[in-house]
């Protein structure tokens, strides 16, 4: 096997600079001027604007270095406040939203004209949901507009789930990051829309599909590809680590990179690899808890690709539960671009 070279791009981490906090106001303050904010939601961190503001929508999809066929997701404080920004509330995502909010649901439903064409690249729906963090909901709660929030990351790039992870790449270009401690759920909200009568899910995340099925019955998994145009933003290759990251059998894998004496780090599920050293293995869950290795995946991915090895070896999960989110992640950033 060939060893993939490094993705070009910046560096990891670049000079910090965003002021850090807790202070709310200071968020909404910077957020009605147009400014853009970090956020912390149960997923991962989220760099906000004001979503009826083209200019803010703009900033952001400059600052990530996002192209603008990639739609955003809107946040807002509560189901009561779909019907300002949506045309019709479909009852099957109704019951979703009832259930799952604040929580890791986006919902896509049809928009209404006070939603700027730049947040959803121009589509007929617009991606809505509720994130369950204090913070951000107290921020909502005393705003007059819902945040358009990508995850804060440089667009490919591995998502942030501290206010670290954001400060240390966009930190120069935010005023301020509000800092609610690391994200509980650590995967990106699951998407789900309609299409006719049938549920469709478009991006596997922290919502597991049992929980959704529990709800609407059986529902369709849309196949994820870069050609899928309905769901621009999943490109093939994403969630990625600068390293090459190599996804296989560890137990096949290992032995070979030490014979080639090529210096490794891993990437383990449940087992913790003594032979290496520690600033260059990471295990994602001792416990064999699919939750607890979803909240460590990208702080995991993160920390091996700033140590000093030339790549990240690492394993797939068991395809249940968070599972199959889990290994969407690890796939993604395995694929060469
Ligand atoms: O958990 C999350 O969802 C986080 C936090 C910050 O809320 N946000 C997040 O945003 O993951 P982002 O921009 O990294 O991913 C949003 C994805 C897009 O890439 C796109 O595929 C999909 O949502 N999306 C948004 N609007 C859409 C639309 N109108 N139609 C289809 N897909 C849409
Ligand atoms: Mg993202």
């Amino acid at each position: 096997m060939d060893i993939p070279k490094p993705k070009p791009g910046s560096t990891i981490s670049a000079s910090k600079m965003a002021e850090t906090g807790q202070d709310i106001r200071m968020a909404a303050n910077f957020l009605k001027e147009g400014k853009l904010v970090a956020i912390p939601t149960e997923t991962v961190y989220g760099l906000a604007g004001n979503a009826l503001n083209p200019a803010a929508v703009a900033a952001i999809f400059e600052t990530k270095n996002r192209p603008s066929f990639d739609p955003l997701i809107i946040h807002i404080s509560g189901i009561g406040q779909v019907e300002k920004y949506t045309e019709d509330f479909p009852k099957p995502l109704q019951k979703l939203a009832e259930k799952f909010w604040p929580g890791p649901l986006t919902l896509l439903l049809t928009r209404k004209n006070i939603i700027p064409d730049l947040v959803t690249s121009g589509l007929d729906r617009v991606a809505v949901r509720v994130p369950d963090h204090e913070l951000i909901l107290e921020l909502l709660a005393s705003l007059d507009f819902p945040l358009a929030a990508p995850s804060a990351n440089p667009f490919g790039y591995i998502s942030p789930t501290t206010a670290g992870h954001v400060d240390a790449q966009l930190g120069k270009n935010i005023p301020y990051i509000l800092d609610g401690g690391p994200c509980k759920v650590g995967l990106e909200s699951t998407i789900v829309g309609m299409e006719g009568e049938e549920v469709i899910i478009y991006r596997l995340g922290g919502l597991e599909i049992a929980e959704i099925e529990s709800v609407v019955g059986k529902v369709k998994i849309k196949d994820q590809s870069s050609s899928n145009p309905q769901a621009p933003g999943l490109l093939e290759s994403h969630y990625a680590p600068r390293k090459p990251f190599i996804l296989g059998n560890l137990d096949v894998l290992i032995p070979d990179f030490q014979s080639r004496k090529v210096d490794f780090a891993v990437l383990s599920f449940n087992r913790v690899i003594q032979e290496i050293p520690v600033e260059r293995r990471f295990c994602l869950s001792t416990k064999f808890d699919l939750k607890e290795a979803a909240a460590n995946l990208f702080a995991g991915m993160r920390q091996l690709d700033e140590s000093d090895a030339e790549v990240i070896l690492a394993e797939l999960m068991p395809e249940s539960g968070l599972g199959r989110a889990i290994n969407d992640r690890l796939k993604r950033a395995a694929a060469k671009d």
